[in-house]
């Protein structure tokens, strides 16, 4: 028999548990509230989708309110990379119901229990835990309690105070990691629980700790918002990438700019239907993403975009972007051209191009536009041609691990 004791690979399931109120937050529930540019519970999936590229887990059970379950199913399509390794449901009015629902959907042999309301998890946090769990024993993870601890009680008119030890206490975060059969048996009947932890030693079961993380933070109070966003902005990504674009002017083409078709007894000539404008957003917008140019996203040799609608193009340039998490803060264009007269155009032009911003971001007004003539000198300026350059400013929230 072999000396080396072959490693039983665990599997596992992840929950989000999102299907909260947020109540002492306040407002809506606070896991559709953006921290930076995105909604609270989006925030973990940075990490699982991590962890299933790295074939850590297996699958991904967002547990959500009932009105949100169809919102968030398209969100997530959007966003992830794996979309059969989620499963979107909804919840139950107490946490405890919210992660009895989704273990019943989930299948592996080990759990990973989230709270949506920790946006700044780390992968190596949930390595930490991962490899500690075993069929005997759950985990969470702890950090000591720093601060002196009071116990207040308010009686009628006085108040009492008295001073509590802080030696061995700890607070508790998430995730907490448990075989997932023996968790469900525990929570057959319908009491509710703070944490899984309380039912898992409420059931004599052995419970692990590994270090917690500082930075694992729990968005309960409007201020624990506060310091998160502080944290988000302190780690955002700018950056500035430029395009540029030339094409002949010809009779018998129809002239489109930015998506708008423009009265004109010239048109730009090109594989495409030759919108210079919207070819050098496009461009200024991967530079900025470090994505590959138009010619080699959508190669002119391809048959596919005989004659296509730029505008469409920058559609899908545009979801190349939100999958990698970029908004755009600013673009500025200068577009060269002798004829036609353009500037009746250029308002037209912008909410065109802004009505495509639109689907991957809120903020408007984004971008500004230029028409500058050739002076009659130059391929410019003989009507020859249509030149065009841009800046594009892109942004995103910078990982905090
Ligand atoms: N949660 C859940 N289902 C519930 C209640 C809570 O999935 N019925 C989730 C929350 O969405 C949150 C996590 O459990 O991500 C931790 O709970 P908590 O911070 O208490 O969130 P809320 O219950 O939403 O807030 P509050 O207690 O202030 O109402
Ligand atoms: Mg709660």
């Amino acid at each position: 028999m072999s000396a080396i004791k072959e490693k039983k690979i665990k599997r596992f399931s992840f929950i989000i548990a999102a299907a909260g109120l947020g109540e002492r937050m306040g407002g809506s529930p606070k896991q559709f509230r953006n921290l930076g540019e995105k909604p609270l519970w989006q925030w973990s999936l940075s990490v699982t989708e991590e962890l299933l590229e790295e074939k850590k887990i297996n699958e991904v059970i967002v547990v959500v309110p009932g009105f949100a379950v169809e919102r968030v199913k398209k969100e997530v399509a959007k966003i992830t990379r794996f979309p059969l390794c989620y499963v979107v449901i909804a919840g139950g009015t107490t946490r405890t119901e919210s992660v009895k629902k989704a273990l019943k959907s989930a299948h592996e042999e080990f759990v990973l229990i989230h709270d949506a309301a920790r946006p700044f998890l780390s992968v190596k946090l949930c390595e930490r835990i991962m490899d500690t769990v075993s069929s005997e024993h759950g985990v969470i993870p702890v950090l000591p309690v720093t601060d002196a601890l009071k116990k207040i009680e308010r009686l009628e008119k006085n108040i009492m105070v008295s001073s509590v030890s802080r030696d061995k206490m700890y607070r508790t975060q998430t995730p907490q990691a448990f075989p997932r059969a023996i968790l469900l048996e525990m929570l057959k009947d319908n009491v509710s629980y703070k944490d899984e932890a309380e039912v898992w030693v409420k059931s004599k079961c052995l419970l692990e700790t590994v270090e917690g993380d500082s930075l694992n933070m729990k968005m309960t109070y409007p201020d624990d918002f506060k310091i998160a966003e502080i944290l988000v902005e302190r780690k955002k990504e700018y950056r500035t990438g430029h395009g540029f674009d030339i094409h002949p002017l010809v009779p018998s083409r129809i002239l489109i700019l930015g998506g708008v078709p423009i009265d004109s007894p010239l048109g730009l000539d090109g594989y495409s239907d030759g919108d210079v404008l919207t070819h050098t957003v496009m461009d200024a917008l991967l530079g900025a993403a470090g994505l590959p140019d138009i010619g080699r996203i959508f190669p002119a040799n391809d048959p596919i975009y005989k004659d296509a609608y730029s505008f469409e193009l920058l559609q899908e340039v545009l979801a190349l972007l939100q999958k990698e998490n970029w908004k755009i803060e600013w673009i500025d264009v200068t577009l060269q051209a002798q004829v036609p007269h353009l500037a009746p155009y250029i308002d037209v032009i912008i909410q065109k191009l802004e009505s495509a911003f639109a689907q991957i971001q809120e903020q408007k007004n984004i971008i500004h536009i230029k028409i500058k003539s050739g002076e009659h000198i130059g391929p410019v300026g003989r009507a020859e041609c249509m030149m065009c350059s841009a800046v594009a400013t892109l942004s995103r929230n910078g990982r905090l691990h």
